[in-house]
């Protein structure tokens, strides 16, 4: 599908939960963040049904995101479904790897194709500093099961701070050189003020050639992550809630003051 300034739409971005079991500084606020009800979330039928239907309208490529997908319940059955959905040609995950230890093989043989891990330093101290908490060790043991029940190409999402050193991002980029894994550097964003940037090997950040919608946990389709737009696929049936979305796809990113990363995934 185009949208009306001629962009291919065909990747979809779902956020399965907006729980999850780090708080990074940057994603999590610093009070406890109001947390959806269970009866908002959507439930794995209905995340299918979306996927067919954009899939039906040109969607090829799927994501999940979060919070954090693998904390969702039966994250291996939502992968199964999705997989099964014709038209859906790669379907991949961004994870803190914190359980993929456990998760990787499961994951693999349900269809996952392959993952992007969230890692802004490999210094066990920093890492526990920046997540609020988190065993560095367990990322690398996560990292390693995806290795070995293949889910290639890994590739590390490092974040980094505008105008700081870049200390942990070399870091980072070592440990990805050593163990064969592509990096990307993402700018800290601000969804509030509408601070974003073109992330460095990858794809996101470029509203000139941006290809994707999102869905929100509680089930928004979302045209673009720097806008408050959101169409309520319970309200309006899913077809239409994508429609409306692809039609009102901004031209470029502006701010987004309804929603946190934790909530919307990146
Ligand atoms: N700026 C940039 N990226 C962020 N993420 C979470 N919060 C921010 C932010 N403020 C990223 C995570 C992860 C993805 C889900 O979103 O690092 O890679
Ligand atoms: Fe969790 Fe990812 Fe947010 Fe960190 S950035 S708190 S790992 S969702």
């Amino acid at each position: 599908m185009l949208d009306r300034f001629n962009r291919k739409i065909n990747y979809l971005r779902i956020s399965v939960t907006d729980r999850c079991n780090l708080r990074c500084r940057y994603c999590m606020p610093d009070n406890d963040p109001l947390m959806l009800n269970h009866e908002d979330i959507l439930r794995f039928e209905e995340i299918q049904q979306v996927v067919a239907v954009a899939a039906s309208l040109g969607i090829s490529k799927v994501r999940l995101t979060g919070g954090e997908p693998l904390v969702r319940k039966d994250i291996t059955d939502l992968v199964a479904m999705i997989a099964s959905v014709p038209g859906v040609q790669d379907l991949s995950m961004t994870t803190n790897a914190v359980l993929l230890d456990r998760f990787a093989l499961p994951l693999k043989k349900a269809g996952l194709q392959r993952i992007n891990v969230s890692l802004d330093t490999v210094d066990p101290e920093k890492f526990h500093d920046i997540t609020r908490g988190g065993g560095l060790h367990k990322v690398f043991r996560g990292i390693q099961a995806a290795e070995a029940a293949g889910l290639h190409p890994i590739k590390i999402n490092c974040v980094v701070k505008r105008g700081a050193e870049r200390k942990d991002a070399d870091g980072v980029a070592a440990y990805c050189h050593q163990h064969g894994l592509e990096i990307r550097y993402i700018q800290q964003m601000d969804l509030e003020r509408g601070d974003f940037a073109v992330v460095e090997g990858g794809s996101g950040g470029d509203c000139a050639s941006c290809n994707r919608l999102r869905l929100t946990s509680d089930g928004k389709i979302k045209p673009c992550l720097f806008s408050d737009l959101g169409y309520d696929i319970r309200e309006l049936g899913i077809q239409h809630a994508l429609e409306k979305a692809l039609g009102n796809k901004p031209e470029k990113g502006s701010v987004n003051q309804q929603n946190l990363f934790h909530n919307i995934g990146g």
